[in-house]
Order: structure tokens, then sequence, then C-alpha cells
């Protein structure tokens, strides 16, 4: 064999270079095979099933445009002030708004418990993460795009929005409220 025919890709070597899969090789690759479908079907199954993933309604915004919105939604529903922040108190089953910007959660909501919102998250600048304390809920937020969720508040208290996204030398400090009455 010549130099150029052992070192190409193209010539196959001389002689026995491959042998068939033996049995055990084979179950293997089925047992693997087999385990990626059942994965792949858990997640699609998981989405439906598991109740951890809610379905928001998507659009995309200006950032401007949001604002515009959030500043009307203020406007119209404002009941007080706090630390410099509107609290906002809207009407059940209307259409609520937080804006995410380097560093804050604007503005302060205040719900009714077991009544239906429509909360619209967006960012202004640049990708923040909602984080609502103590509850469990994570949703990233993103410039250009208003992620709205149906939500029920189910529990009354005092909870802190935590931005989990790092942006910046002011995350640690981007923290807002939503106080839910009974
Ligand atoms: Cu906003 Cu981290």
């Amino acid at each position: 064999m010549s130099v150029e025919e052992a070192h190409s890709a193209i010539v196959n070597p001389k002689g026995i270079w491959w042998t068939p899969a033996g049995r055990t090789e084979k179950r293997w690759i089925t047992i693997a095979f087999i385990w990626c479908m059942i994965l792949f079907a858990m997640m699609p199954f998981w989405h439906l099933k598991g109740g951890q993933n809610p379905t928001g309604i998507r659009s995309k915004v200006e950032p401007q445009k949001f604002l515009e919105r959030t500043e009307k939604f203020v406007a119209d529903f404002k009941v007080g002030e706090e630390k410099g922040f509107p609290v906002v108190a809207p009407p059940p089953g209307s259409e609520i708004y937080m804006l995410a910007r380097t560093y804050m959660w604007y503005p302060v909501l205040k719900l009714k418990k077991g009544v239906e919102y429509t909360l619209h998250l967006s960012s202004l600048d640049l990708n923040h993460g909602f984080s609502l304390y103590p509850v469990n809920l994570n949703f990233q937020i993103v410039p250009g795009y208003d992620y709205a969720l149906k939500i029920v508040p189910n529990t009354s208290g005092d909870f802190r929005v935590i931005c989990n996204e790092f942006c910046g030398v002011g995350h640690h400090m981007m923290v807002g409220k939503v106080l839910v009455e009974e």
C-alpha cells in the first residue's frame, strides 16, 4: 500500500477493517434508542400533564409601546405610592402590566385573591428574569416581546419579584413587589 492510499479517506483500506455489530452491541443500541424515544415523548407529555409550563400569550411589542401601555395602566389605576414607585390596584379581570428595566420592576401591583388577571411582562432594555418569591414562578423577560399570562392569585400576602437573569451591576438590587389582598 502506498502512502497516498494509507492516508486517503476515499480508498478503502485493505483487508477486514470492520465487522458487523455483535448481538450485545445491537441490544444496547436498541435499549438506548427506546430510551431516547421515551425521553422525547416525555417533553410534550410533561408540557400537557405536568402543569408547570403555562402557555403564555406571546406577541411582539416595541419597548416604547410597552412603556406607553404601562404608563397608561399606572395612570388609570394608581392608588398610592411606595418609595417613589406607584402602587396600582387594577379592577378584576383586567389587563395588568409589569415592566422590567435596569434595575427595577415597575410598578407595584396590588391584586385581589381569587380573581383572574392577564399579566403582561416585558423589558425595556435587556434580558431580565421574573421570579416571584417565595412562589416558585420563573419567566424570561425579553425586550421586544410581550409575554402575557392568565393568573389567579391563590394566596394573599406580600411577594417579591426578583430578577433571576444576570443583567448588570444592579442585578442583585432589582427587586419588585406584588401585594395580594383577601
Ligand atoms: Cu435584571 Cu438581573
